[in-house]
């Protein structure tokens, strides 16, 4: 038999009740798909491989890959999509050493799917649309983060396929772009929508305030700016990530506190950084006019969070990409 998508899908929803795992099976197939269309492979083969690799993982997952075998061979699947689908779980659940092109992709992209949704997750937006590679190679440096994903086999996988590990996130974002939807990815909640906008607005604010101060010759500056409050909000973000980590563990101050005040502080700081900018010697205005500002910034924001340490990270990392401009 030649099975066709339908029947892919068929058989994975009757195997599979759970949401998050058919749309990690929803999230595989797009990327074999998109990956074999750029590549000129058989795209529907390739989507049917991605969408029944975790065929047993709901209920049989200690024999997850063997199960799978079993099943496809008893329903008389081909050969080489059986082969395939039980390779992705090569030195963990399974001795299938991947060998074709195919079987590489999917071994490669299987575990980093999983990375670029938590990171997805993590944006303001919750939307698959602003995850930029590199915002997926920081989270890959951060072995808290998604710690379940197997950073070494999406490497082994990319070296089988001798692909640069940046260009294979960027085909695995670009891939899980085109069901955004299905995968919840798309962003667009009431709360998400509304967080998207915060730092949009911010920066039209900055922008506001500083345009006041710059000659006309002086305007391209402004995207300057925008890098830099760029930066600054990923670093509120990333701070906010590890606050719910830690807020977990019982910390007691409220989320949307620390946002408020840590946003406002941004405002304040990005301005100073846009004024700076024009003026030559900006490194040695980041020691006299940004360093006591932040200290006091510090100080308050220490004792209104009751999180001294935290802030001092914060404030670190905000210092450090000032010292970098
Ligand atoms: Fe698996
Ligand atoms: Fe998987």
């Amino acid at each position: 038999m030649e099975p066709t998508r339908d029947d892919a899908w068929t058989l994975l929803t009757e195997f599979n009740q759970k949401e998050a795992l058919r749309k990690h099976a929803l999230a595989v197939e797009a990327v074999m798909r998109y990956i074999a269309r750029k590549s000129g492979e058989n795209e529907e083969k390739w989507g049917i491989v991605g969408l029944i690799h975790d065929l047993d993982f709901e209920q049989f997952p200690d024999e997850h890959c063997q199960k799978t075998g079993e099943i496809l061979r008893e329903r008389g699947w081909p050969e080489e999509i059986v082969r395939a689908a039980v390779s992705h779980g090569w030195g963990i659940c399974s001795d299938v050493k991947p060998e074709s092109e195919m079987e590489k992709v999917l071994f490669a992209v299987d575990e980093l799917t999983g990375l670029v949704a938590a990171t997805a997750l993590v944006r303001p937006t919750k939307s698959i649309m602003d995850v930029k590679p590199k915002s997926v190679k920081k989270k890959w440096k951060q072995k808290q983060f998604a710690a379940g994903v197997n950073r070494e086999i999406i490497e082994q996988g990319a070296d089988m396929l001798g692909v640069d590990l940046t260009d294979l996130i960027t085909d695995t974002i670009e891939g899980m772009k085109q069901v955004a939807d299905q995968i919840g990815l798309a962003g667009g909640s009431r709360i998400s929508r509304s967080a998207a906008t915060t730092p949009e607005r911010l920066k039209a604010a900055v922008r506001d305030v500083v345009r006041q101060y710059l000659a006309d010759e002086e305007a391209e500056r402004l995207e300057e700016l925008d890098t830099v409050f760029d930066d600054l909000w990923e670093t509120l973000s990333e701070s906010a990530d590890q606050y719910l980590e830690e807020r977990e563990e019982g910390a007691p101050v409220g989320l949307g506190f620390d946002l408020g005040v840590a946003g406002a502080a941004l405002v304040g700081t990005a301005c100073w950084v846009a004024l700076t900018l024009l003026r030559a010697a900006f490194k040695d205005s980041v020691k006299r006019d940004i360093v006591p500002r932040l200290d006091a910034l510090e100080k308050k924001l220490a004792a209104r969070t009751g999180r001294p340490r935290l802030v001092r990270k914060i404030r670190a990392r905000v210092q450090g990409i000032l010292e970098s401009v």
